[in-house]
Formats: C-alpha cells, structure tokens, sequence
C-alpha cells in the first residue's frame, strides 16, 4: 500500500508536470488543441471511448484520451480516461488532466466531471505493493493537477468528495489484495474497526462466542472445519443532526450486508486447484460495504446506515460440516447443507436476519456468490437482484451514474422450490447448475424480512480481475463502492417508498 495520489485543482497545467492529458471526442477530433486532426487518424486514433494516444514531444508526454461521441460524453467517460491515463504514466512524479471546455462538452455537470476525473485519477493509479518492498521503492505519481479554468473553488469541492470515494475504493482493494492467510478474520475485523473508529462510526465486533450466542447458525457452521474464529462486525452511522432537512425529521435507515469469507476452499466440497487461486477474493463484499461505511461521514450523507460483515474462512478441518448436515438459522429456519462450497449463503443469511430486525427501509447485500453469475454476465458487470422494482431501479440508477455495470437477473417464484429439502426447511444449493445466480438470490429472500425492500447483487465477476478493465486495476477492484457512496448521498428522503 503506497499512498493514494494527491490531486490538485489549478486554474491552468503546471510546468512541473511531465505528463499531460487532454480529451476528444469522436465527432470533434479537429478541436484538439495542438494536434491535427490526420496526425490522429493516421495513429489510429478515432476518439472512441476507451481510446488514448501517446505522443512525445520532448520533456512531455502527452496522451489524448478519446471520450466517444460528444452526446453521450460525460463523468463516465472521463473517469474512466483519467483512470487509462493515470495507470498509462505511473511511472511519472507529476501528471496532469486538461478537464474538456464546457464548449466541449455543453451536458456535462461540472463538479461531476470534476470528481469523476478526481476519482479516475486515484483510481487508476493504484498498485498492491504491501508484500513487494522493491516495487514500493519505484517512482511513481505523487501529485495530479485538474486543470479547470475560472472555477477553481467549486472544482476544490468536487475534487474533495472524488478523494474521499477513491480513497474508500483504495481501502476496500487492499483489502481484498491481502492474502487468506494473513487477513484472517480476527485481522479483517480489527483492520476494519480500526478504520471505522477513525472515521467516527460506532464499531462493534462479536466474537465467536458471542456469535454462537446470537444464533447465528449459517456462521458457525462455515466456521466448523476452520482452525480461526469467526467474527461478525457491526458498523452505525449516524447523520449529524443539521444534516435534517425538514422539521422534526427523521432519517431514514439503510442496512448493508456484505459476504466476508476470508478464504473459500469449498469446504469438503472441496474447489479444484484452479478454481481456488483467486479464493482471497471472497470477502470482497464486506470489503465494499466496510470501505463504504468509513466515507459516510466524510460525505455528510444524510441517511442512517447500517452494516452487518459476516467473516470466516471455508477450510476443511476435521470438525468441517458434512454434506447432509443440518444446522438451525437465528430466524428458526432449518438447512440442509448438501454442498458445503455454497457457504456464501449461509453466512449472508444470518446477516439478512440481523439487518431485517433493525426494520430498516432498504437493505443491500454485496457477495462474491456465485460462478453461475460469472457465466452469465461475464467479469465487467454484477448481476442485481431484489423484491421491489422501485428500489432495484434506484440501485441500478446509482450503479450507472457511478459508471458501475450492473444488469438484473429476476428470482423467479416458481424456482423457489428447487431449494425444498427431505429433511430441513431448506437445502442450500437447487437441483441442477441451471440459473445459479438466481437460486442463490431466492435462497437470501427466505432471510429477508417481507415487506423490506431489499436488493442483492452478486458480483463474483467484477470483484477481482486478471487483467485491468478500465478504472478497475488486476486483483481487487473495489467494485460497488461508487455504487453504495452514489445510492446514499443521492438517497432522497422526501420520497415515498
Ligand atoms: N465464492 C464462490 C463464488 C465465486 C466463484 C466467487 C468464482 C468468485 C469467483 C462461492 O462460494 C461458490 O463456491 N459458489 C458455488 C455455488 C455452487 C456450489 C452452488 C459456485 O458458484 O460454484
Ligand atoms: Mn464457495
Ligand atoms: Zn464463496
């Protein structure tokens, strides 16, 4: 973990910086300053989304980054431009970004393009060195400059709220980057609280203990082949109280549930070797709602939220559950375990329990849960599932105006019965391979408290990359914390749910 870059707002590109981004649309390539438009043709370079071009001239590097067509330009693009153009010259101490001239671009918001650019900027620079010290020592960029023009104070803001995101992502990356055997769940639970105290939330951690004594049957169960006690952390934030925009007010609560296993080797269901390579990565859920709950109050969101991570590791100790095995959920209801590699659930559906007692007005859940969902939407994009289309499409709203790809995948009803167990309430896996994604949604909704609206997105895919895919570096990416950060600050409370 080196330290995120430091972006600065200047009126115009200092002459320290050795890099220099500006952008171009691919219906106005001849507004670019400085370089003719058949010079960029020639190289290729249309303007299209995703595109750059690096041109040296001398002592600067310059890069053009292609933002698509002029209509449909705006913060998604740019992000992710600063994001190809941060990580394309890493190696430089100091870079800057020409933010486009508003003729450029007449629909964009300023300050969104401002924080999106801030946000790609940090984004795209991030590397996981904490177990490489050479690579540590390498040059690398340590201050970015938005040249914005006249409105340098309102830029300073949105480039502070786009810091305060990133800086979120960056923590939820490191996270996930850190290795199964090192960030166990005691040290996934005391590095999370650690940074939750720091940014004032109320932090509680149950023990092993004290989960056995809550009930939480789905916890305990993963947990049995497992040498490393479980640990449940329960993060509150709460709003200033100036934060009430109406008299007598109140705010309203939102619960995030994250999947937090620390290791999945399957459990006797054992994976194959491939299979377990990236198996780090299962916590990346909770690693996203943690990092989200430490940016709340930063942000000044003005909603109640609350988090339940549930954590352990899946091993196969010799007092592992059996296939077939029976345990009893907090909410009464039994589960056969047939498949002890479909843990996700289990430990989800104790946090679905706790989260519904809180009688909150939505929920969220964030896990890495199934391979069928991979199948189905590939590595760019979650799948989004829920039980009240009025909130699924806000979350979907929050995930495209944070340039997060989402795409919903339905719980039908009549699939429900694939999880009808001989001997318990529930089995934890359905008949066949067939609709995985779904089935394991189907099998949260039974924790799920009716009546609450409550989304859950399955991001096995986007979670952990190995390659790097826009603003999202190889390994961890950090998925869905714009996401959850958009869907809070946005949340409106004079609407009715
Ligand atoms: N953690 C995995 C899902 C996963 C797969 C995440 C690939 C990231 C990348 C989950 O616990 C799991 O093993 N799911 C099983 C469920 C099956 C046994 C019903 C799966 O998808 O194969
Ligand atoms: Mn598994
Ligand atoms: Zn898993």
């Amino acid at each position: 973990m080196s330290d995120p870059v430091a972006v600065k707002i200047a009126k115009t590109i200092p002459g320290s910086a050795t890099a220099l981004a500006v952008t171009a649309c691919s219906d106005r390539l001849s507004k670019v300053v400085g370089v003719r438009k058949a010079a960029m043709t020639r190289a290729g370079f249309t303007g299209a989304a995703g595109q750059s071009l690096v041109l040296n001239d001398g002592e600067l590097t310059r890069v053009i980054l292609g933002l698509g067509p002029s209509e449909t330009a705006g913060s998604v693009q740019l992000r992710t431009a600063a994001a190809l153009f941060a990580r394309a010259v890493n190696s430089h101490r100091k870079i800057a970004f020409e933010f486009p001239a508003a003729e450029l671009l007449p629909s964009l918001d300023f300050d969104e393009g401002v924080r999106a650019v801030t946000e790609g900027l940090i984004l795209g620079a991030y590397s996981f060195d904490t177990h490489k010290p050479k690579a540590a020592e390498r040059t690398r960029t340590d201050s970015a400059t938005i040249a914005v023009g006249d409105q340098i104070t309102a830029a300073r803001i949105a480039a502070e709220r786009g810091r305060v995101t990133a800086h979120a992502v960056w923590f939820a990356r490191d996270l996930v980057n850190e290795p199964g055997g090192t960030l166990t769940p005691t040290v996934f639970a005391d590095r999370a609280a650690e940074r939750a105290t720091a940014a004032g939330l109320t932090v509680e951690i149950l023990t092993e203990k004290e989960i056995a004594a809550e009930r939480l049957g789905g916890i305990i169960a993963v947990n049995l082949g497992s040498e490393e006690p479980p640990r449940l952390l329960k993060l509150t934030y709460e709003p200033r109280a100036d934060l009430m925009q109406e008299e007598g007010g109140e705010f309203p609560t939102v619960a995030l549930v994250g999947k937090g296993i620390t290791f999945d080797s399957g459990g006797l269901s054992l994976k194959p070797a491939d299979s377990m390579m990236t198996m780090k990565c299962d916590m990346a859920g909770a690693a996203a709602v943690i990092s989200t709950m430490t940016a709340l109050p930063e942000l000044d969101v003005a909603v109640r939220v609350v988090s339940f991570t549930p954590m352990t590791d899946n091993m196969t100790g010799g007092n592992a559950q059996r296939p077939g095995d029976v345990y009893t959920a907090r909410n009464g209801t039994t589960v056969e375990v047939l498949n002890t590699d479909s843990e996700g659930r289990l430990v989800l559906a104790e946090a679905l329990v706790l989260a519904s007692e809180e009688e909150p007005d939505a929920i969220v859940d964030l896990a890495t849960l199934t391979g069928a969902c991979m199948v189905a939407l590939g590595n760019s994009i979650a799948g989004l599932m829920g039980n009240d289309e009025k909130f699924s499409d806000k979350v979907k709203q929050a995930a495209a105006r944070s340039g997060e790809r989402v795409w919903q995948l339905p719980l039908p009803a009549d699939y429900r019965k694939g999880l009808d167990s001989q001997v318990a309430d529930l089995r934890n896996i359905g008949n066949g391979r067939l609709g995985g994604a779904s089935v394991a949604g189907l099998f949260l909704q039974e924790f799920v408290e009716p009546g609450i609206p409550w989304v859950h997105l399955d991001m096995a895919g986007p979670a952990f990359l190995d390659a790097p895919d826009g603003e999202y570096p190889k390994g961890g990416t950090g998925f869905a914390v714009r996401t959850l950060l958009e869907l809070l600050e946005t949340w409106d409370s004079t609407e009715e749910s």
